[in-house]
């Protein structure tokens, strides 16, 4: 039986890990290679909400390693009629090699780690999104170098995304300026969790003063996935929005970042999208390199990374 080496969170894999997951990626993007390190393997991917890049660059990651992949959605497969998530994991360990799973609650991703005895990987849940971040970070040191002692600035909601920022920011020893109105912000144990570990991590509701002097500018969809109320949200949330005038109070080397779906005129307008300092197509590209690495270790360990 595979060791379960599982992917769920940024803050639960240790730095030297992430570092060499890192490299690795950033290595495979330049020289390719490790074309047949799954060969044999099977990745299912479990998908309880909507996923463009996620399913795709999976999809090609595990493939080009010589890999195979299956996906299961709610409509037709048993999960949509009411099988628990915990017997599906138990199920899905019988037939493939690792798990990655987007779900709404880490409740339900702990459940899906707790019942596989194969390794299961966080696609996105309402809590994190850390195979996103690891893609944002190394984008940062591709285009700008290395990322410690940095400063990233995130202006909006303090959502998933964020969550995974914060623990990015201590893992890899850079300063993360979080700017956000009262009810949008990170939750308590999150923070706690980082200033335990002196992470460089703050929160306020002036989005120019957490950008000025910023090596990058980061936002997401004011929207997410399952949130409620979205009028209420945007009128919350729009002196946030990343414009011009804000990008210009950054260092003048910063760059934009956005996980992307992004939503031009709400949470940033089409200027800075699209604009000279925006790095959000590398960064969607290299989800495909960060998941190679990602892939490697939770089937092969540090050999995989090697
Ligand atoms: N950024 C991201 O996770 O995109 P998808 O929702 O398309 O997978
Ligand atoms: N915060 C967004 C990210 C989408 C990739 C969401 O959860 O919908």
């Amino acid at each position: 039986m595979a060791e379960q080496r599982n992917f769920l969170d940024i803050d639960e894999v240790d730095g030297a890990t992430l570092r060499a997951m890192l490299d690795v990626g950033a290595r495979m993007k330049r020289d390719g290679g490790n074309e047949v390190a799954l060969a044999g393997k099977t990745l299912a991917m479990v998908f309880e909400k909507p996923s463009t890049r996620t399913r795709v660059s999976f999809d090609v990651a595990m493939q080009s390693l010589g890999g195979k992949v299956v996906i299961l959605e709610p409509e037709g497969s048993q999960l949509g009629r009411g099988e628990t998530v915990a017997d599906t994991a138990r199920i899905l360990s019988q037939y493939v090699d690792v798990i990655m799973y987007r779900t709404s609650s880490q409740d339900n991703l702990m459940e899906m780690a707790s019942a596989a005895s194969i390794p299961v990987i966080n696609g996105l849940t309402d809590a994190s999104h850390p195979c996103q971040i690891m893609a944002d970070v190394m984008t940062y040191e591709e285009v700008a170098g290395p990322i410690a002692d940095r400063v990233v600035a995130w202006c909006g909601d303090a959502n998933n995304v964020a969550n995974s920022w914060i623990h990015a920011a201590v893992q890899f020893g850079f300063e993360f300026r979080i700017a956000s109105p009262e009810g949008f912000r990170p939750p308590a144990d999150i923070l706690e969790w980082a200033a335990a570990r002196n992470g460089r991590i703050s929160v306020s509701g002036d989005p120019v003063a957490a950008v000025r002097g910023a090596d990058c500018v980061v936002t997401d969809t004011w929207v997410s996935m399952g949130d409620a109320e979205a009028d209420k949200r945007r009128a919350a949330l729009t002196p946030f929005r990343v414009d011009a005038a804000l990008m210009a109070q950054a260092d003048s080397k910063a760059v934009f970042m956005h996980c992307l779906p992004v939503y031009r005129g709400d949470e940033a307008t089409a200027e800075v999208v699209d604009g000279p300092q925006s790095v959000i197509w590398t960064e969607a590209g290299n989800r495909l390199h960060a998941q190679k690495s990602i892939l490697l270790w939770c089937l092969l360990g540090d050999e995989g990374l090697a």
